[in-house]
């Protein structure tokens, strides 16, 4: 290639490297091809924790990112013509270069990829944020599609339950904007459904980098989780076998998000959020105990004495108190029904969003509540 185009490619490739070293997180793959009459001369590059594994013509090196672009030029010089494609989460950059010029070009996965029709009855019209087609690497490994690329008939309400926790935390999302990489806790994660399906909606939909921390005190899950996010490739996560009580983060921690923590796990997700100084608490409660166990009111002890709504009231007073304690300390509250309550009894979602240090009248409140039903509630008792 002609000097001056050599330089042309230096100048798209320091760009390239510049991306690179940003969001090396986000890095997949790099292929380059060079051409030489009608010869064609093929290297590789994947990341490894080291650097980037490069392979060309059989000679294998560990390169620095900062190294890539005067490594690619030094190769081009010697051809006719090279193409190089860049491959990160969700963005391929293409570069080409010959003796009469040089070009980049952006693809973007998600308008390249066409969406599947899908048919299914049961999911009708619903325009999901998650789309087959876009997502299927994804939705196949969490389960949710077969290898053929169909939504299992057994999957479509787990589909539909991931789906629409997006949706209802989107704003919240796009509030996290001025936050330059959000980093999210997912108290309680099981096999990390959720954060996967965040990971990518954060990642190849939006854009915004982000990086996951998942906990769950059951060895198995951890493991399957770390294993799920290997196959996927997506190195912006970290899992823990730790209780979510004992947790202590090493970094800021902007959303903290729990889906079906049982009982009090839910609480310690909310203390946590709290402790943490969360931007944002998202929580859908799983089944609780403690209150039941607790509360006692007298004036409606005619009605208390039906054991049924005895436990429906206990719900109630423990997402209740939840809330009241989340705006005491400073959050915007709303709870919203998550999904149909033919699905599943547990099916509120609450949505806290951080917008001042505190709230006394709502701490009175909540004091008040508290000696009025003889309850002593986990999540308060976690907070300090
Ligand atoms: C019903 S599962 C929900 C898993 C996942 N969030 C989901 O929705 O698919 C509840 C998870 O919370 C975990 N868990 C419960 N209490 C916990 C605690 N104190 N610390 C860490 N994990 C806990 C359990 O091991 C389990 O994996």
């Amino acid at each position: 290639m002609k000097k001056q185009n050599i330089m042309k490619l230096k100048l798209f490739l320091t760009g390239l490297e510049e991306r690179l070293k940003e969001n090396y997180l986000l890095f997949e793959n790099l292929d380059i091809t060079c051409t030489s009459g009608t010869k064609k001369f093929k290297g590789k590059g994947s990341p490894k924790d080291e650097g980037i594994n490069f392979n060309f013509n059989g000679v294998t090196k560990i390169l620095k990112p900062q190294e890539i672009t005067d490594q690619l030029c030094d190769i081009a010089e010697q051809y006719d013509a090279v193409e190089i494609r860049y491959v990160e989460r969700g963005t391929t950059i293409v570069i080409e270069g010959d003796h009469k010029n040089v070009k980049i070009k952006y693809e973007d996965k998600e308008i390249k990829e066409p969406l599947e029709k899908v048919t299914t009855s049961q999911i009708g019209n619903r325009d999901y944020l998650i789309k087959v087609g876009r997502a299927n690497p994804l939705l196949k490994e969490i389960g949710i599609l077969s290898k053929e690329g169909k939504v299992k008939n057994d999957m479509i309400r787990k589909y539909n339950q991931i789906d629409h926790f997006v949706e209802l935390i989107e704003d919240l999302l796009k509030g996290l904007e001025d936050v330059e990489e959000i980093n999210i806790l997912d108290c309680g994660c099981g096999k990390s459904y959720l954060s996967f399906v965040l990971n990518y909606y954060l990642t190849e939909v939006l854009k915004k980098k982000c990086h996951f921390i998942g906990l769950d005190y059951s060895e198995g899950v951890i493991e399957s989780s770390k294993k799920m996010a290997e196959n996927l490739k997506y190195r912006n996560m970290s899992f823990f076998k730790e209780d979510i009580k004992n947790y202590i983060p090493d970094r800021d921690i902007h959303l903290v998000i729990s889906l079906h923590a049982c009982d009090t796990a839910t609480d310690m997700a909310l203390a946590l959020g709290v402790r943490c100084n969360a931007r944002a608490i998202v929580s859908v409660p799983c089944c609780q105990k403690e209150v039941l166990s607790q509360y006692q009111y007298e004036p409606l002890q005619p009605i208390l004495k039906h054991g049924i709504l005895k436990a429906r009231m206990a719900d109630v007073l423990t997402d209740g108190l939840r809330a009241l304690l989340l705006e005491a300390k400073g959050y915007k509250v709303s709870v919203v029904e998550y999904i149909s309550p033919l699905e599943t009894p547990k099916n509120l979602l609450l949505r806290a969003e951080k917008v001042s240090y505190g709230n006394k009248q709502a701490m009175e409140q909540y004091q008040e509540l508290k000696k009025v039903l003889k309850v002593n509630p986990t999540f308060e008792k976690l907070i300090y």
